[in-house]
């Protein structure tokens, strides 16, 4: 544990009446602290009290006076924090280590603040307001990064190279068909971020411990100036929610299991196997023992990272099974989790969006990994349809031809008629021509395939979604605008 708790009488809150009862032992206290994880959320805490304050001065459950004095210390307490020159006492959590600072500089009157309040549905707000602001962050930023692989794709129209399956070369396809591939998947990514804001926007302060308060607050004056668009509805449920960490953490891993997907394909694109793709110096990362190496770390790190996306997210689930309702103080191993997933997401976003442009490809070896291979036996056999031969029929002809080639040790592009003669009366040389692999990518005119007015509406439609992505994250209210609104708010 690296927060050990020193100086036993440094403060009698959270050690005393408040939260330990009278005589803790320290050993019990170290185990049970959280504050080394959620002194992070000091700027989530001080806002959600800043809001809280003003509703207990305006509804005059505490005097006007000392919420104007405790006002002024919890925007102290942040600047503080801000500059780094804020030194929190050792509490059992970042709540109780504020209420303790408040207390030092305060005495008496600090302990106003805590008036129809619980830890209970004070933990859960700081989260709520958390992850509403990783969510909006993380949504700005991948949309960002969407519209700019869809530039991307737009300047790959051209690059034409194998796809696969079972890491076999299948058909050809475009570059910018593959990355839109991934943008379709980012889409639906962002469309998980957008649940999440869903899910989170709703004000579970005022709820207390788990059955509400007898004293009159007004729920509807927090929820204001906290900017939510509703109340939760019932406090039982709300003290023990975790919902909305867990679908945070859901979209942020299942963004991460694609980003590492694509980053397996830009791996596997720079191997000299593959010899498809080049990182430019800036993002290859050398070896301390083999001089010639250029090694795609950030890509491998990228999918790394992923495996603990997946961690953090099945650690909350397990957290929660068994739970009975109500708050119960497992509840609080969801931070070292929940934490890591807003920073962990963005930095792969911002990693994606440094080394991808950085990644070249060489287009006459794409293309060479066609013209030596099968992959336009598909499109063979299609024209053999369109002469009006029976697609299974067709299948079958091809599949002929493909051995006949294989067994003279050369590609389709090298068939001629000679070879072809025999096979079925419908194949001629008008039919091989469809082997050409421009030509495939240029006939797959459906919408969702790969030909060119396909990928160019596929582009379009990224883009779109881009900006809308990018307006609706704009749109989520900020913990720095809540922050300079509640400092200036009447209380
Ligand atoms: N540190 C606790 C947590 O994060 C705060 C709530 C404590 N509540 C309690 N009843 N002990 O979950």
């Amino acid at each position: 544990m690296s927060q050990t708790p020193s100086g036993a009488n440094k403060s009698a809150i959270a050690k005393t009446e408040a939260s330990g009862g009278a005589g803790i032992l320290p050993e019990v206290l170290a185990f049970t602290s959280s504050l080394a994880l959620d002194r992070a959320l000091l700027f989530e805490d001080v806002v959600g009290s800043l809001a809280h304050l003003t509703m207990l001065s305006r509804r005059g459950i505490i005097p006007r006076g000392d919420a104007q004095s405790i006002h002024r210390e919890l925007v102290k307490i942040l600047e503080a924090s801000n500059a780094g020159t804020l030194r929190l006492p050792e509490e059992e959590d970042v709540h109780m280590a504020v209420e303790a600072e408040l207390t030092s500089r305060l005495g008496e009157p600090a302990g106003l603040l805590h008036s129809a309040r619980s830890r209970n549905d004070q933990v859960s707000l700081d989260l709520h307001l958390h992850v509403r602001e990783q969510c909006a962050a993380a949504m700005d930023e991948l949309a960002t990064f969407l519209g700019e692989l869809a530039g991307r794709a737009e300047t790959e129209l051209d690059t034409v190279l194998p796809s696969y399956t079972h890491r076999q070369r299948a058909q050809p396809v475009s570059l910018a068909y593959h990355l839109c591939g991934y943008g379709a998947a980012f889409v639906r990514d962002l469309e998980a971020l957008e649940f999440v804001l869903q899910q989170v926007d709703a004000l579970p302060l005022g709820v207390g411990a788990i059955a509400g308060t007898s004293l009159p607050i007004d729920r509807e004056i927090t929820r204001t100036l906290l900017q939510f668009s509703k109340l939760t509805a019932n406090g039982l449920d709300t003290v023990g929610d975790r919902d909305f960490a867990l679908d945070f953490s859901y979209a942020a891993a299942r963004f991460q299991l694609h980003a590492s997907r694509l980053s397996t394909d830009v791996i596997d694109f720079c191997s000299s196997e593959f010899g498809f793709a080049k990182l430019d110096g800036a993002i290859a990362c050398g070896s301390s023992m083999m001089p010639q190496k250029r090694n795609p770390d950030v890509f491998e790190l990228i999918r790394g990272k992923s495996g603990r996306a997946v961690g953090n997210l099945m650690g909350l689930l397990v957290m929660v099974k068994g739970l009975p309702g109500g708050y119960n103080r497992d509840l609080q191993e969801d931070r070292a989790a929940l934490l890591e997933v807003g920073p962990m997401l963005r930095s792969v976003i911002g990693a994606m969006r440094v080394a991808l442009p950085r990644v070249t490809f060489d287009r006459e070896r794409c293309m060479a990994a066609l013209t030596r291979d099968y992959t336009q036996a598909t499109d063979l056999a299609e024209a053999l349809v369109v002469k009006g031969t029976p697609f299974r029929t067709a299948y079958q002809a091809i599949g002929a031809l493909v051995r006949r080639c294989q067994e003279k040790g050369i590609s389709l592009a090298e068939a001629n008629e000679e070879l072809i003669r025999g096979i079925h009366p419908s194949l001629d040389a008008q039919v091989l021509q469809a082997g050409d692999p421009r030509a495939s990518v240029a006939r797959k005119v459906n919408a969702g395939g790969t030909g060119p007015a396909s990928v160019r509406a596929q582009i379009d439609a990224l883009k779109a979604r881009a900006s809308e992505y990018r307006a609706r994250a704009a749109a989520v209210p900020r913990l720095a605008a809540l922050f300079d609104g509640l400092k200036g708010a009447e209380l």
